[in-house]
């Protein structure tokens, strides 16, 4: 049965505060569409018009894909978290969003962490990485921070420097487990960055048919969550082939929606020319995930204006 989350007692230990409108995308358990929404939430606020900052803090580095940048091996974020450096940016990945690319350099914070961990007053990585960030909060509205799925230390630096976490999760058993994981996680944390709050959860990749399924996840989410945070109303629904089209090509779901129109549009043309039209893209259901991604975001930043809101009282 759900269980309803409090704070563990316990004393607090070092304090760094989360800096201002960082939002961590999270969830302990892989494969629930933390990087789609990440990528898809900030290509949207930039849309928007908002100046946005995405960090991969994912070994993976699965943001590239989304985004359609080229991988890199995340050397030059480490060394810059390593020497407190302003780790380098992918400037105008679109307009208004730039990227602090990640990837498998990544995955030696846990054993640096570690090696360090012996040493007086040594730094832990929350320490790092708002050394690393803070310096470039002023020049952004908005900082999304794509998580990995395990990776204990990046995931818990990502929430000393977040102000919100918002839980993407699907709607088997083992991903709302994963909700609980992570909320928990986030409660532990917030002794050393009480700024952070819980933004809220959403329910990514629902069956389209699935409606009793949706209400029956979303009462099992609200009994675990009680007043922490709310359970989104925009659900993303599960289309695999207008995902894997989006991965494929690089592209956020309201540019392939204008991409497939475009498609269609020259596999017209040839047609009527009697050219055999060139291979377009096979899924047509890109303009749904685009608008439930321009819906999600909307929610997500009302949330977080919200809960601004709430710590400027
Ligand atoms: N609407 C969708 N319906 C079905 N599959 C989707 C949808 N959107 C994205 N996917 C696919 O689901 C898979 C998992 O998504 P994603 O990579 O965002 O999850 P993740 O939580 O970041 O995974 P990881 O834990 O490995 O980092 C990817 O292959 C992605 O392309
Ligand atoms: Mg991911």
């Amino acid at each position: 049965m759900a269980r309803t989350l409090q704070a563990p007692a316990g004393t607090p230990q070092r304090t760094t505060e989360g800096i201002d409108r960082v939002i961590a995308f999270a969830n302990g358990k892989g494969g629930v569409g933390k990087t789609t929404t990440t990528a898809n939430v900030g290509g949207y606020a930039a849309l928007a018009g908002a100046h946005v900052l995405l960090i991969d803090l994912d070994p993976q580095g699965d943001l590239a894909r989304d985004l359609g940048y080229t991988p890199t091996g995340g050397d030059e974020f480490f060394n810059a978290l390593v020497a407190g450096r302003t780790p380098p940016l992918l400037k105008d990945v679109r307009p208004n969003l730039d990227v602090i690319p990640g990837g498998q350099a990544l995955e030696d914070i846990q054993g640096l962490m570690v090696s360090r961990a012996s040493r007086q007053d040594a730094a832990d990585f929350g320490d790092l990485l708002h050394a690393a960030i803070s310096p470039l909060a002023d020049d952004y509205d908005l900082i999304l921070i794509d998580t990995p799925p395990g990776e204990r230390t990046l995931v818990e630096g990502a929430f000393a420097v977040s102000s919100a976490v918002v839980i993407p999760t699907k709607s088997d058993e083992a991903s709302i487990d994963g909700v609980e994981r992570i909320a928990r996680r986030f409660l532990a944390v917030r002794d050393r960055n009480p700024m952070l709050q819980l933004a809220g959860v959403v329910l990514f990749g629902v069956g389209p048919r699935s409606l009793r399924l949706e209400r029956s996840v979303r009462t099992a989410l609200k009994e675990m969550l009680g007043e922490v945070a709310p359970v989104f109303e925009t659900r993303i629904r599960n289309l695999e082939g207008a995902s894997a089209d989006a991965r494929k090509k690089g592209l956020l779901f309201h540019e392939l929606e204008g991409a497939v129109t475009q498609a269609q549009k020259d596999r017209l043309k040839s047609l009527r020319a009697g050219e055999k039209p060139a291979d377009g893209f096979f899924s047509r259901s890109a303009g749904s995930l685009a608008e439930e991604f321009e819906q999600l975001t909307g929610e997500i930043l009302a949330r977080l204006a919200e809960i601004e809101g709430s710590a400027d009282q």
